[in-house]
């Protein structure tokens, strides 16, 4: 495992659409397991491949409640509402106000190319709609409702 360099916004690589993976290499492995370390290391709760500079579609996520891979993911389902802050390892430091859909379920592979299936409310279908804007190229601040602003040190951003 080793942590990779996030790449801040303005780096072309934030703005391309990444590509599926076919098949879990022990490269690919190696990226998983250094997205989550560097995820980690960052205080994040989620970071996806462009961000370590690599347009592949997989995403990593932990709110809290333990890493979670998602390969190729894709949204089945969404409903509600949520409206607020939300950050971005890529923009340090800086949070947006965006509006996202307060239930998500999506499906995806996992490390074993196993298709599973996952809901999220709350912070979850959150960190789920920002990491999978991330493999189609966008930043949250396309979306922000309000002037991004500082926050204060520490804070999680995802
Ligand atoms: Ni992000």
């Amino acid at each position: 495992m080793a942590l990779r360099t996030i790449r801040l916004q303005g780096d072309p690589v934030l703005s391309k659409k990444c590509r599926d993976i076919r098949e879990v290499t022990p490269k690919i492995r190696q990226l998983i397991g250094d997205m989550i370390d560097t995820m980690y290391e960052a205080n994040g709760v989620g970071l996806a491949g462009p961000q370590v500079g690599v347009l592949r579609r997989v995403v990593v996520i932990d709110i809290g409640e333990g890493p979670v891979v998602m390969i190729n993911p894709e949204l089945l389902e969404t409903s509600g509402e949520q409206t607020g802050d939300e950050g971005c390892l890529s923009l340090p430091g800086k949070a947006a106000v965006v509006t996202r859909p307060e239930y998500v379920r999506a499906k995806a592979w996992n490390a074993d190319m196993e298709e599973y299936e996952i809901e999220g409310t709350g912070l979850m279908a959150r960190a789920i709609c920002h990491e999978l804007d991330h493999l189609e190229g966008h930043m949250y601040t396309e979306k922000a409702e309000g002037p991004v602003h500082d926050v204060d040190y520490g804070e999680e951003s995802d």
